[in-house]
């Protein structure tokens, strides 16, 4: 397993790949599709995060991996391949999210307080699902990566802004 680099906003290359749609995996879940999502999930806890989507690492293909555990449990991976979202209560809930291509930002987004999900897991085994809570924000958040969308793009433009101007302020500082 190796580390990969995060792709950020502050980095105009870095946001052209993030804005990118990512595509759907072709013929199942494979080994070598499963070694880039053991370097995804290094990755992740590396950072740390609780989610992250492949187009982040600069692969634009329809794959996530999550890990929702508390820091006091066990560690809990998952990993979702085309994942879709097969229904979205109205009921909608706000959660302060955050992105580590957007580090250190963190604001309030409203979306679907439950979503039905289906993906491909680690196995390559179909998987149907109820997301509620952290779950249904997380990978919401995960699957609008697949789609080019970051939690920034979700909040006033003005906001936005500000927010990719304190991640490049913070670049040049570093
Ligand atoms: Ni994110």
């Amino acid at each position: 397993m190796s580390l990969r680099r995060i792709l950020t906003v502050d980095n105009a290359a870095d946001l052209a790949v993030l804005k990118q749609k990512s595509v759907p995996v072709e013929g199942g879940v494979s080994d070598e599709l499963r070694a880039l999502m053991d370097d995804m999930l290094e990755t992740m806890y590396d950072a740390p995060g609780i989610g992250l989507a492949a187009v982040q690492v600069g692969e634009p293909i329809n794959v996530i991996v999550m890990d929702l555990a508390r820091e006091e449990d066990d560690p809990a991976p998952q990993y979702y391949v085309n994942p879709e979202i097969l229904w979205s209560s109205e009921e909608l809930a706000s959660y302060e999210e955050g992105c580590l291509s957007v580090p250190d930002i963190y604001d309030d987004v409203e979306r679907p307080a439950q979503v039905k999900v289906r993906y491909l897991n680690y196995k390559g085994e179909t998987v149907e699902e109820d997301a509620e809570g952290l779950y249904a924000v997380c990978i919401q958040h995960e699957m609008d990566h697949l789609k080019g969308v970051l939690f920034i793009d979700h909040l006033s433009r003005l906001k936005r802004d500000r927010a990719v101007a304190k991640v490049k302020k913070a670049a040049r500082a570093a």
